[in-house]
């Protein structure tokens, strides 16, 4: 089975029903074929934008094509028979596209404004800087792979952000992304290249493990 496959059916499969919200906090990724003028979230809604409202508790690789490129606006992964301990409500990845209608196959997204924001937070830790929800990866080819015709590299952001959200530039185009929830990394990543801001996970590799389980286990789903 290749890894692709079994991530298009996953989207594919996700089209049924979306009976929760269960996590306020989005995490919201906007891509620019140019560096945005401003890096602000509140001025840059007519951009391509991916949002996802809950956590996935594996990774989930993610085509830039089948999200913007495909004829569904929302999806979700299914990680309910993943979990470990009785839950109630479904355990997944609920995503959704905005502005999919600018979307061009040929054109260059090598921009991104990250956006996982927790406004008021309760504790210090919800504080902007520090490690957040999820984790986000960047990678220059399909399948979430850091290694192809584009070059070598994967860029991560996995720390509450601002409100407004912050930015970078890739020197490639982006292809995939992975989404997946945090881990116990010391430091959390602002756009850090291998993740480098992190400790004990700069192995792709390792990333690349948790994607494949995870999309085994929805294709066998
Ligand atoms: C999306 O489009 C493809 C090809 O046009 C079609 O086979 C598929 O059923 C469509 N999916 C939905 C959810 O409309
Ligand atoms: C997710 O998977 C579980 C277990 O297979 C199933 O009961 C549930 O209906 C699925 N949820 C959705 C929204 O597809
Ligand atoms: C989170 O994203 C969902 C769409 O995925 C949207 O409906 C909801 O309003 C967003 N929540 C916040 C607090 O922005
Ligand atoms: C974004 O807009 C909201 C609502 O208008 C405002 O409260 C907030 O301060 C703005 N944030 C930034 C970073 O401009
Ligand atoms: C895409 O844009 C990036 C950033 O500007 C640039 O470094 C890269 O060469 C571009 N790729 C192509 C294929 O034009």
């Amino acid at each position: 089975m290749h890894l692709f496959q079994a991530a298009s059916r996953a989207v594919t499969l996700a089209l049924v029903s979306f009976p929760l919200q269960v996590h306020a906090q989005n995490l919201t990724v906007r891509f620019f074929q140019n560096s945005p003028d401003s890096c602000n979230y509140n001025e840059s809604s007519r951009a391509l934008t991916f949002t996802a409202s809950s956590i996935p508790i594996d990774g989930v690789c993610l085509s830039l094509e089948k999200l913007f490129g495909g004829n569904t606006t929302r999806g979700f992964v299914n990680h309910t028979d993943l979990r470990i301990d009785p839950q109630s409500g479904d355990i997944g990845l609920h995503w959704q596209v905005e502005n999919a209608d600018m979307y061009d196959s040929q054109a260059n997204y090598s921009s991104v404004l990250y956006r996982q924001y927790f406004a008021n937070p309760p504790s210090d830790d919800l504080e902007p800087g520090n490690q957040a929800y999820r984790a986000l990866t960047l990678y220059p080819h399909e399948d979430c792979m850091d290694v192809g015709p584009q070059g070598r590299g994967w860029y991560g952001f996995s720390c509450w952000s601002e409100d407004e959200g912050s930015c970078g530039t890739a020197p490639w185009n982006i292809l995939s992304i992975g989404v997946q929830e945090k881990r116990s990394w010391d430091q959390c990543w602002v756009f850090a290249l291998y993740g480098a801001a992190g400790r004990g996970y700069s192995s792709s590799q390792a990333m690349i493990g948790a994607f494949l389980s995870a999309s085994l286990a929805i294709w066998l789903a």
